[in-house]
Order: structure tokens, then sequence, then C-alpha cells
């Protein structure tokens, strides 16, 4: 047991970017890879985890020994993520969500007209709130925070609006840091304060992250 610490647990991981139809050609999406979700599901796999990875497109080769849920766009992910309401002990949401959807989706292939084009956008449902909303006493939450400026402000109000127990907060325009790349660059936040992490890969980062989740959740379950 003591190099599966988490054997019996069950870790619901998001990865990848979300899709958003224009119409049935087009759609809006983000640069996310899904390299950081995938790491942080196969550490958690690793250290003896039942884990459930929910994933936007990606180009990845699909992780054995977990379930893999494949979905498009932010409301098939909240679907999925909320249907394990009641089954995750740690929830690590890596994805990149897309904030809006279109109001109303194009049945047939949008025609070119004049020289602008306005489309109405929605906001999609925001998935780490919500699962911080419904958490129960014995379970731990994690989001990620992505900025361009002001991290360590930005991921505090995140930590605190959407009811995580901690956030890794990624600053995209750091080098070794952000969408696509091996390595990241992050900041934790918890409760209890905040911890600069120097530049590490993402593999590492997978286990580093689980560790520190695992023990806020042995700590609220006083085991
Ligand atoms: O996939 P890679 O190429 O490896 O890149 C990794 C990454 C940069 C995508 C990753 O490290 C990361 O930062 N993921 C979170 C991206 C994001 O959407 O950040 P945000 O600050 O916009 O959102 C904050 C949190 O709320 C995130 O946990 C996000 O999953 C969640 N969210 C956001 C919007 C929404 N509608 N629902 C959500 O659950």
């Amino acid at each position: 047991v003591k190099d599966k610490p988490l054997k019996g647990m069950k870790v619901v991981v998001t990865a990848g970017p979300t899709q958003e139809d224009l119409d049935p050609v087009r759609f809006m999406t983000n640069h996310s890879s899904g390299k950081m979700g995938y790491a942080v599901a196969r550490a958690a796999r690793n250290l003896g985890a039942d884990v459930t990875l929910v994933t936007g497109p990606v180009s990845l080769r699909k992780p054995v020994f977990m379930d893999v849920v494949e979905v498009r766009t932010a409301i098939q992910m909240f679907e999925a993520v909320e249907a394990l309401k009641d089954e995750y002990d740690i929830l690590v949401k890596s994805a990149a969500v897309s904030d809006y959807r279109v109001e109303r989706v194009s049945d047939h292939k949008m025609k070119k007209q004049g020289n602008q084009l306005t489309i109405d956008f929605v906001t999609n449902p925001d998935i780490l709130a919500h699962m911080g909303q419904l958490k129960k006493a014995n379970q731990v939450v994690c989001g990620f925070a992505m900025e361009t400026q002001d991290l360590v402000e930005n991921a505090t109000k995140k930590l605190v609006n959407k009811g995580a127990d901690l956030i890794v907060a990624n600053q995209l325009n750091e080098d070794a840091a952000g969408f696509k790349k091996d390595t990241n660059v992050v900041t934790i936040l918890t409760g209890e304060g905040i911890t600069k992490l120097d530049v590490m890969s993402k593999e590492a980062l997978g286990y580093e992250i689980m560790n520190r989740l695992l023990q806020i959740l042995v700590k609220k379950r006083g085991i």
C-alpha cells in the first residue's frame, strides 16, 4: 500500500479543450493539448487510484487501466462530471473549458455574407464552481487557473469563488509553462497558503498535485 497510497480512492480528472459548434462545419476551441490533465490522470492511476478521465478532443494516446469518457462540448463535459458527483474522492479539473458557447448553432453551413459577422454567445455552466458547491465534506476538489496577468490574485479568487480545496495556477506567458509544452511552472494555492514550485515536467507535476491532494483528503477525513 505504501507506494499505492491512492488505492481504494476514486479520482476523476478532466483534460483537454472543449469545442463549441458554430455550425455543422466550424467550432470554437482553445490550444489545450491535454498533456497536463493526462499526466495527472496517469499519476493518480500509478498511485493506485481508480481513475475516470473525462477528456475533450486531443491527439494523445488513450491511457490504459482507467475509464476514459470522451466529450466535445462544455455541456457534455458538465454532464459527464456531474454524473460522477457521488462517486469521486478527488476531482481534478485541468480541462480548458470554453466560458461561452454560441446561442443558436446554425443547422446549416453559414454562408459568407458582407464584411462583418456578429455571433451571439451565452455563458457555459462553470463545472468547477458547480462541483465545488455540490462537494461533500469528505471530497476534495482541485481546479486550475490559467492566467496571463495577476496570477496569484486571480487564482485566489478562483480558489474562493469556485469552492476548490486547491488551485494549480499557471501563467501562460512563462517560457516553460502552459499549452502544449512538456513542462509547467505553477503556484499552488490552498486555504493554508501559497507555494511557488520550480519548473518541472508535467509528468512530475502530476504526482506532486496528487500527493498534495491526498494530504488534504487525509486531513479532512482524519485518517
Ligand atoms: O493541455 P495542455 O496543453 O497541457 O495545457 C495545460 C493547461 C494550460 C490547459 C492547464 O494547465 C490549465 O491551466 N487548465 C485550466 C485551463 C482553464 O480553463 O483555466 P481557467 O482559469 O479559465 O478556469 C479555471 C478553472 O475553472 C479550471 O479548473 C477550469 O477547468 C474550470 N472551468 C472553467 C470554465 C468553465 N466553464 N468550467 C470550468 O470548470
